[in-house]
């Protein structure tokens, strides 16, 4: 059901995310787009309502952005897009997946943390809200 993402799906990719974040922090099919043509990223959308974009540059892989449409959330949808991306990302030479989050993102902190993320670092005031983010990577399994 989930499926890699390409520029002909910018506008599906930022529909979902107008839906899951606030105004100033959607990214628009425009910016999806932009993304996609940049070395190492790559996305991944569950048609119901979901999508992950990351970057894999050498043997780090970074997640950009994640949303599910608050109809399907707590579906398992982000549990399932996350791996999905880590297994791309090892696919692709990646050992080690990093994101950040802001501090206030509960919902988002525990998905990480229950993904098996540790937090290894905060960035102070990272967001335009005043908000930290911490910083969180995940070992990946090297693939077969
Ligand atoms: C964060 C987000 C991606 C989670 O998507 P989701 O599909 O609802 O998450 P899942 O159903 O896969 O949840 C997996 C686990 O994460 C945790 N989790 C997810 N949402 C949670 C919430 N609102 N409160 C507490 N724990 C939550 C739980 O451990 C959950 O397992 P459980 O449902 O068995 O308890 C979604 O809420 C979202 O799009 N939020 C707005 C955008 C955003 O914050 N993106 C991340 C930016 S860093």
């Amino acid at each position: 059901m989930i499926a890699r993402a390409g520029p002909a799906h910018a506008d599906a990719l930022a529909a979902i995310h107008a839906a899951a974040f606030p105004p100033c922090e959607r990214w628009g099919a425009d910016a999806m787009a932009l993304q996609l043509a940049l070395p190492g990223v790559f996305a991944l959308l569950d048609p119901r309502g979901g999508l992950v974009m990351a970057r894999v540059a050498a043997d780090e892989a970074e997640i950009l952005t994640l949303a599910v449409h608050p109809h399907c959330q707590r579906q398992g949808i982000a549990r399932a897009l996350l791996a999905e991306a880590g297994a791309t990302a090892a696919a692709h030479g990646a050992v080690a997946m990093f994101l950040e989050v802001a501090l206030r993102n509960t919902a988002a902190r525990a998905l990480y943390a229950a993904a098996g993320f540790a937090e290894v670092g905060r960035r102070r005031r990272y967001y335009a809200d005043g908000d930290d983010a911490m910083v969180m990577r995940l070992g990946l399994t090297p693939s077969p």
